[in-house]
């Protein structure tokens, strides 16, 4: 093997790891607009998620990650390696799982098909025990009843899932999940979330926050190319910390401002004086930090 783990040592005497994932000033434009401005961030083991609007970047950051793009300009090291040298990212290849935004599935292949099909470019050369991890993930999806119907059958989640078994093949050191929750039904999101939690790096965008709570012990919010928060959930929800009020009419002050199922205003932003400040929630945190970056 020709790789070459990158390590650090943190204590003298004491070499630590490299993270899973990391990125560093990563830069990447399409024509005249920058997609990806400057981001450096790293993933350790775990479920990290991005979190940002639509067009924030989420998916460019995650084709760089999945080795599919490659940045204009930074540094990016996947499992130690550096995927800009062309032996190093063969390697990050075969350890990497990666589902896109929108995977294009052959209609007229069977789940099955497709994903041994896959499994035969990730050079699971052995043909009895590529078809049998191929059941397994397929069967980890739930897709146990459908493997052999054709996908031009199947509806969108069930789709979807065909897409995300693939990317489970060889149980990858590093999952690239591009909203893999899109479609799904409340019970296989559960199952999703199960998957995720056994799995050993996962990095995935989605517009889920509900997702993130459950799963994620890291979040990035990505705006504009950027971003603008990294920590646990936990913290982006502390970001709206005594700046999250209800009352029965709009006001007109808040940044950001929405009537509850339960007929009150919510608002975020700077509560005036005498507001009735309630505890905020990941979700409180997140609209404060876009409308603020908006603004
Ligand atoms: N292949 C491409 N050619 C030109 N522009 C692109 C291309 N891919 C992405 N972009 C642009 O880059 C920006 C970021 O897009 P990206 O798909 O990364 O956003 P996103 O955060 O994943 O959004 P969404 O939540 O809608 O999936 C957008 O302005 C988009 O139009
Ligand atoms: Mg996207």
């Amino acid at each position: 093997m020709t790789s070459r783990p990158v390590t650090g040592p943190t204590v003298p005497g004491v070499v630590t790891a490299a993270p899973p994932l990391s990125f560093a000033g990563v830069t990447r434009s399409f024509g005249r607009s920058r997609a990806v401005d400057a981001v450096s961030l790293t993933a350790g083991p775990g479920v990290v998620g991005l979190l940002g609007p639509n067009g924030a970047g989420k998916s460019t950051l995650l084709r760089i990650a999945a080795t599919v793009l490659a940045p204009d300009r930074g540094e990016v090291r996947l499992l130690g390696l550096d995927p800009s040298r062309p032996d190093e990212r063969l390697e990050v290849r075969r350890r990497l799982g990666y589902l896109p935004q929108a995977p294009g599935l052959y209609p007229g292949f069977t789940p099955f098909d497709l994903v041994d099909y896959v499994a035969v470019l990730k050079e699971h050369t052995h043909a009895a025990r590529r078809r049998e991890e191929v059941r397994r993930v397929l069967v980890s999806v739930g897709l146990e009843d459908d493997m052999h119907r054709k996908i031009r059958r199947l509806s969108g989640g069930t789709r979807q899932r065909v897409a995300l078994a693939a990317a489970l093949l060889g149980d990858p050191d590093l999952l690239v999940l591009d909203e893999p929750a899109t479609g799904l039904d409340p019970e296989q999101r559960l199952r999703l979330r199960s998957l995720l939690s056994q799995a050993r790096t996962v990095v995935m965008a989605t517009h889920h926050i509900a997702e993130v709570s459950s799963v994620c012990h890291e979040v990035h919010v990505v705006l504009g190319g950027r971003v603008h928060f990294s920590g646990p959930p936990a913290g982006l929800a502390a970001l709206a910390a005594g700046r999250v009020w209800e009352d029965d009419r709009p006001d007109p002050r808040a940044v950001h401002s929405w009537l509850t199922p339960a007929g009150t205003h919510r608002h975020v932003g700077e509560p005036p004086a005498g507001a009735a400040l309630v505890a905020p929630t990941l979700d409180d945190g997140y609209l404060l930090l876009t409308a603020e970056a908006r603004r």
